[in-house]
């Protein structure tokens, strides 16, 4: 990486000369004549080393060094005038790195100036790596080096001590779960329930003894005393998930408990105190549910006290093969088998695709290839991805052997691929796909054992 340069000074011959001089050397250069419009730059972009004349219109050099220090973590290296050395000790306690007198020597300068960045970079880099040490010591398994995720660990750490209230938001299958529950986990209530409720799967009529339990007899049906989500949770964290897609009636019920934090079984006689922290979580834009009214405003502003944003996966590319790494580490072990690989084309294509369905898509289609991979390598290539993410129509199944093959080898590797997507379309279900392929039952059972299918593998995944 080319390493950024700013030169603050006033004299355009000096600036001209500098300039050149360090161009010449493979630096990126950005020349400003006064440090007021470096401080705006600076306010935005990051640069390695400032060279900051000290004689300056405006602000001089001495009082800029405060200011750039508060914008930057960059190298200062002030040049001052001949006899004006006490200047350039001044800057120094200030923070410069070092200065240089006109007339300096050019060497002399482009020496400094490349051990002083040496220096820096080791540095960035140590701190870069302690960073990163820190951060997965604590959270080992949200997977990811993108600014984005980074940021939701900071977050995430900053949050979990307290008992605030977070809103998790974000699109299908970006991790709003795996960050909830790693909240619980880092906040003062790990050890004691961590209880998910799901906002949309509860039927209407059973709503509030879901939520809040009922007492033995309380309705028909009722044989004997249920203890709700909300008392479940007591001490610890409830998860309402899909919150946005909750119903009105709901919504108001769940304020309550908020507001109250006591709740009374259903039947039951005595309101009783529940101490939870509340984490919600949604896919959908709550502000424009609000103002739909699909959402009550004032549950809304109770539950978004904190908000944490998992962006889709299509905006963090660069975590994609540090995930596809964790996801082939964590099925081999889990199956007991190889370690797998994957080829560089195919991992391009995995960067490359836009993730509807973000790390749970991921997750499935990784999963699905090492389904797919040949008994005798462990290599993960592109014939093992589904076409959609190689831009090939449905139809095109197949794909000629690029190496030279016999004609039963390249059949039977057809065969192996239309059985196993059969199998894939139907979950598993041998029947339906034997229907599928217009085979025999008896027929598709042998091919499975002749290409050593895990039918049971099949089963477990999800569909695409
Ligand atoms: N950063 C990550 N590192 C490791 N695994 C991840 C990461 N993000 C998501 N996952 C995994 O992806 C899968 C989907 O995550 P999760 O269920 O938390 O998503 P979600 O946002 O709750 O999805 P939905 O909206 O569909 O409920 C899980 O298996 C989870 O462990
Ligand atoms: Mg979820």
């Amino acid at each position: 990486m080319t390493e950024k340069i700013l030169i603050i000074e006033d004299d355009e011959a000096m600036q001209f000369f500098l300039s050149e001089a360090l161009k010449k050397q493979g630096y990126r250069v950005i020349p400003f004549l006064d440090a007021e419009s470096a401080f705006i730059w600076l306010e935005k972009e990051r640069c390695d080393l400032i060279l900051l004349d000290i004689k300056l219109p405006g602000i001089d050099g001495i009082e800029a060094i405060g200011p750039i220090r508060e914008r930057s973590d960059a190298i200062i290296i002030v040049i001052t005038a001949f006899g004006a050395e006490k200047h350039a000790l001044e800057a120094i306690r200030k923070g410069a790195y070092d200065y240089f007198t006109k007339p300096f020597k050019l060497e002399e300068m482009e020496i400094t100036i490349k051990r002083a960045l040496e220096k820096h970079r080791l540095r960035r880099e140590l701190e870069a790596l302690k960073q990163r040490a820190r951060e997965s010591m604590l959270f080992p398994n949200i997977i990811g080096q993108s600014r984005a995720i980074k940021e939701v660990l900071s977050q995430v750490a900053r949050v979990a001590d307290s008992d605030v209230t977070a809103l998790i938001l974000g699109e299908t299958g970006t991790g709003k779960e795996l960050i909830a529950q790693t909240i619980h986990d880092h906040s003062p209530r790990k050890g004691k329930p961590f209880i998910k409720l799901n906002c949309v799967a509860i039927p209407e009529g059973l709503l509030e003894s879901e939520l809040f339990g009922h007492e033995k007899g309380a309705f028909t049906g009722a044989v004997s005393r249920k203890i709700g989500k909300f008392e479940l949770a007591d001490q610890g964290t409830i998860f309402l998930d899909e919150i946005g897609d909750m119903a009105l009636s709901t919504q108001a019920k769940i304020l309550r408990i908020l507001q109250e934090k006591e709740l009374e079984r259903v039947g039951g006689t005595l309101p009783m105190k529940v101490d939870v922290r509340v984490i919600a979580a949604t896919n959908k834009n709550l502000v424009s549910e609000v103002r739909e009214k699909r959402f009550r405003e004032d549950l809304f502003y109770r539950l978004n006290v904190v908000t944490i944003f998992l962006p889709p996966l299509r905006e963090r590319k660069e975590d994609i093969p540090l995930l596809v790494d964790h996801i082939m580490e964590k099925m081999s072990k889990a199956s007991g088998k190889k370690i797998y690989q994957i080829s560089k084309s195919a991992m391009e294509i995995l960067t490359e695709y836009s993730w509807p369905g973000n790390v749970r898509e991921l997750e499935n289609v990784v999963e699905r290839a090492m389904v797919m991979v040949e008994e005798d390598t462990t290599v993960i290539t592109p014939s093992h991805l589904p076409l959609h993410l190689r831009g090939l129509p449905e139809e095109i199944i197949f794909e000629f052997p690029k190496e030279s093959a016999s004609l039963d080898d390249a059949v039977s590797a057809f065969e192996k691929e239309l059985i196993l997507k059969a199998l894939y379309k139907t979950k598993g279900v041998q029947s339906q796909a034997a229907q599928l392929l217009g085979i025999t039952e008896r027929s598709m059972w042998h091919r499975i054992k002749k290409y050593a299918i895990d039918i049971d593998r099949i089963k477990g995944l999800q569909d695409l």
